[in-house]
């Protein structure tokens, strides 16, 4: 990848509720993390868009650090035009409160509810650009694997779409290891269980022979 540009969302995004409180998700931004080790190893200009993540930054890429999904989209969408590969690996919120509290909610009612409202779909938004990189998607499925990443590769039109079992808990969300299928419009390839430095090193490899070798 030497002389490409590629972004990487990574971790979870923040959906806050009041000053102290939010909703978020369990990444920990390890898999992201390991692509841009790999990335970097392969000679691309590397920036990685960092949600929350419970790991160390690699420190050899541009760094953007951003709370919320709405954060997020806006990172990406400033930098997308000029880049090669877009990986779109962060666990962002599909959801956030439709209200912001400015002050503390304090526990005055025996029962509350929040009200969600739906976060715009960054790497579906990044599809749609007309100048836009190859993009590769990550979807986590616990049942009908290769038929709904499938489905997940249509609806958003990306180029290929990285699948994990997380029904799975060995592998995943928050563990050291990984397993995955890179599913593209015509191919399957099955990346076996192994640590997700190494698993994210045959993620690239792979990336790089599909979508940058002309042969
Ligand atoms: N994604 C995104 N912006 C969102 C939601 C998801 O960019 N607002 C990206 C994720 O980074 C990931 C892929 O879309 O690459 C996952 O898509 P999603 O539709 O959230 O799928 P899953 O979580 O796999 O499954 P489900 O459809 O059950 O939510």
């Amino acid at each position: 990848l030497s002389g490409k540009k590629v972004l990487i969302t990574l971790g979870g995004t923040r959906e806050a509720i009041d000053p102290v409180r939010f909703i978020s998700n369990h990444s920990s931004g390890k898999m992201g993390m390991a692509l841009a080790h790999a990335s970097i190893q392969a000679g691309a200009k590397t920036t990685l868009i960092v949600g929350s993540i419970s790991i160390g930054l690699e420190k050899r890429a541009e760094i953007i650090e951003v709370i919320s999904a709405e954060e997020m989209y806006q990172a990406v969408m400033k930098r997308i035009e000029s880049q090669d590969l877009f990986i779109s690996c962060a666990a962002v919120a599909d959801f956030r409160p439709k209200k912001v509290s400015k002050n503390k909610i304090k526990k005055n009612n025996q029962s509350m509810s929040i009200e969600l409202i739906e976060n715009r779909d960054i790497l579906a938004s990044v599809c749609q650009l007309n100048k836009k990189p190859i993009c590769i998607g990550f979807a986590a499925e616990t049942e009908n694997f290769i038929e709904n990443a499938k489905i997940k590769l249509k609806q958003k039109r990306c180029d290929a779409i990285l699948l994990n079992d997380i029904s799975n808990t060995e592998i995943g969300l928050n563990s050291d290891e990984n397993e995955l299928h890179l599913i593209t419009k015509n191919n399957s390839y099955k990346i076996k269980q192994n640590t997700k430095q190494i698993v994210a090193e045959k993620i690239i490899n792979k990336l790089a022979d599909y979508f940058f070798t002309s042969s």
